[in-house]
């Protein structure tokens, strides 16, 4: 089972999924040019043991691949990101919420740091980019906040620039839940308390990168998820409630008035950006920092953002996945078979669903009701008998199933990601967005005939296949397993880029 951070180190360790790095390396761009190399190389996990400045170890990467995300989802390491979108959205649908469990006793209670005593350069925050303005301290870590009125308490992942020995800027992009929350302690004149996790059960880093919907605690998704409650405790200083394993929790509150410079960092579009300024730089608020928590020999954790394909972009990639595919359920759409946002388009701006057509229009309802997901600039709809995830087949059906004409439906306005560089930087919030509809139309009387391989000869040449000296492939075995002989389903496209 993975409870915390540890867990998930010693499972990716067991699997061969993560390395140690014993050579002491710099904060600055060394350890994110080793981590990017590696990442790019399709490499583990890094533990980096000794960095410069500080005693954590620092984790990175740990999400670069689908086998790590599948092991922190308790899943065969072997899943891809689509069966890991569906079971996430089976567990979402199979029931409420699970609550949060509130306990006396938490392992992040052990050490704590206050007021002048608070130092955050104790901390490996990395400088990753040759341009970025400055370290990082928060990009594997989420915000806890709480909505004054009703009590909801709200984790987000919003990046957050190291501002001196007790002080971080944090750039929440507008119509975000922290930003919803934070103009109501904005309206009554009062600071907002937050806290910081820095390093927990993995899954509370999936799940605060979601968007699960305003009103909704992303405690109790991962609590649905885990199907079993997150261990929180009860802040005597801000009074939220805040996971008991945390490796490092850091407690303050956020204040509107203490405007800072901010930025720029290279972004998960690949560009540098921030959410106020097309140069990357802007004002953001300021959180200080008035107590640090942490367990015995804490460990820290941190995300290369930068150029995709990283774990940015595979975490966004199931996340965003199983949500839009739960949204399309959750509307009693019928016949979704398939949903993949590619982590290519940054694990954000493109996706691709798969669709049992069963009546006139819709595959149109599809890709109306999928396109409305915030951020999503272009959806491609294809038929069932295309896996969703399979780039290849997604590329036959626009070419042969789609017209422009016909098949192009673009929406003049739409909800925009602050950061999209392909945007005027006078205004980033609005956006076109466009369908495309590689789907036989429903409705047509007389369907392209389709070449297929004939059942029964498929099956007798299999049989002969050890026969005619040809490698197995999984492909022969299921035509071996499948005794009504007419398993005639094509293998992969071979062009599909492997994401595990
Ligand atoms: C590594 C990473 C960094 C992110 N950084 C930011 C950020 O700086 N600002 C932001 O508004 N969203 C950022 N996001 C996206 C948000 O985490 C995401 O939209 C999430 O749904 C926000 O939580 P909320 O829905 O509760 O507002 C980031 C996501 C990831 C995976």
């Amino acid at each position: 089972m993975i409870n915390d951070l540890r867990d998930f180190i010693a499972a990716c360790e067991r699997h061969g999924l993560l390395h140690r790095i014993d050579a002491r390396v710099d904060w600055y761009l060394e350890l994110s040019h080793i981590a990017t190399l590696n990442e790019d190389a399709g490499g583990p996990a890094l533990l980096f043991e000794h960095v410069r400045d500080s005693d954590l170890p620092v984790l990175s990467s740990a999400f670069t691949t689908s086998q790590r995300m599948a092991v922190c989802l308790e899943e065969d390491p072997e899943t891809t990101i689509c069966e890991l979108a569906r079971k996430w959205k089976t567990r979402l649908a199979d029931g409420a919420g699970i609550a949060p469990r509130v306990v006396k006793e938490a392992p992040v209670l052990r050490n704590a740091a206050v007021g002048a005593k608070v130092d955050l350069l104790k901390f490996p925050s990395p400088h990753f980019y040759p341009n970025d303005g400055g370290r990082y301290l928060g990009t594997a870590h989420y915000l806890v906040c709480m909505d004054p009125d009703s009590g909801w308490i709200n984790l987000g992942t919003y990046r957050m620039q190291l501002q001196g020995r007790n002080a971080v800027t944090v750039m929440i992009a507008r119509g975000k839940d922290a930003e919803i929350i934070y103009r109501k302690y904005q309206a009554r004149g009062e600071k907002m308390p937050v806290a910081v996790v820095i390093g927990c059960d993995p899954l509370h880093f999936l799940v605060s990168s979601t968007h699960v919907g305003s009103g909704v605690s992303e405690y109790d998704i991962i609590g649905a998820l885990r199907g079993r409650p997150v261990e929180v405790f009860e802040s005597d200083l801000t009074g939220l409630k805040l996971p008991a394993s945390a490796e490092v929790i850091l407690e303050g509150h956020l204040d509107l008035d203490d405007l800072r410079q901010e930025g720029p960092l290279g972004e998960f579009t690949g560009y540098y950006s921030s959410a106020k300024g097309a140069d990357g730089v802007g004002m953001e608020p300021t959180i200080t920092i008035e107590r640090v928590l942490h367990r015995d020999d804490p460990i820290f954790w941190v995300s290369t953002i930068g150029k995709p394909v990283n774990d940015c972009h595979m975490i966004q990639a199931i996340n965003r996945s199983a949500m839009l595919w739960h949204e399309l359920e959750t509307r009693r759409i019928p016949g979704i078979s398939g949903v993949y946002v590619l982590p290519e388009s940054c694990g954000w701006f493109w996706a691709v669903v798969s669709i049992k057509q069963m009546y006139p229009g819709h595959s149109n309802q599809v890709g109306l009701t999928a396109i409305a997901h915030y951020g999503l600039k272009g959806v491609i709809l294809v038929d069932d008998d295309i896996p969703a995830d399979d780039l290849g087949r997604v590329w036959w059906a626009l070419s042969v199933r789609f017209e422009p004409k016909r098949s192009i439906q673009v929406i003049d306005r739409g909800r925009a990601s602050a950061l999209d560089p392909s945007l005027d930087s006078s205004n980033r919030y609005i956006m076109s967005k466009v369908i495309l509809d590689a789907c036989i139309p429903f409705e047509w009387e007389t369907k392209p005939r389709e070449v297929t391989l004939d059942p029964a000869m498929l099956h007798r040449v299999a049989q002969r296949w050890s026969e005619l000296g040809l490698p197995r492939t999984s492909r022969i075995d299921r035509l071996l397993d499948s005794d009504d002989a007419c398993d005639a389903r094509p293998e992969r496209s071979r062009a599909t880029r492997s994401t595990a």
